[in-house]
């Protein structure tokens, strides 16, 4: 139905453009970020190492089991706590190096348009 699908839109550009975000409605327009050329490889390159469930325990470096990026659900599921973990102030993800502030930013941007 075209209203319905008219509140959706609305619904995704309200979410996009908090205030609190440096994306804004245009910035989700034209991202061209998605699971497939962005999210699958982020986690790949960066956390998979101890976040996965094909890893035994033991095997996780003390990544708390059942916290794993197997695919995008899990992603969604905890893109809060990786926006906080990743891109915040302080990071704390990876724990030791990792992405670029560029890659960060690019991960926050992703989350905040809705991890497509
Ligand atoms: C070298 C292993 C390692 C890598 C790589 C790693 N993590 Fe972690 N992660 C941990 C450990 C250990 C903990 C538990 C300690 C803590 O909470 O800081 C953790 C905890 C977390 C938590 C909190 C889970 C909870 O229960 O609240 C999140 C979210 C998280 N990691 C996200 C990430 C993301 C996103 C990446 C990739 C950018 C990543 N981690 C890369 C080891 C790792």
């Amino acid at each position: 139905m075209r209203s319905s699908r008219n509140a959706l839109f609305a619904l995704v550009l309200a979410a996009c453009g908090n205030d609190a975000a440096p994306e804004n409605a245009s910035t989700c327009t034209t991202s061209t970020l998605t699971y497939q050329n962005f999210g699958a490889p982020f986690v790949l390159d960066w956390c998979r190492g101890c976040h996965s469930s094909a890893l035994p325990d033991g095997m996780r470096q003390s990544a708390p089991l059942g916290v794993d990026f197997d695919d995008l659900d899990h992603l969604r599921a905890w893109s809060a706590e990786i926006e906080t973990r990743v891109t915040g102030d302080q990071p704390s993800m990876p724990p030791a190096a990792g992405p670029s502030p560029e890659e960060r930013a690019m991960l926050a941007e992703w989350i905040r348009c809705g991890a497509p």
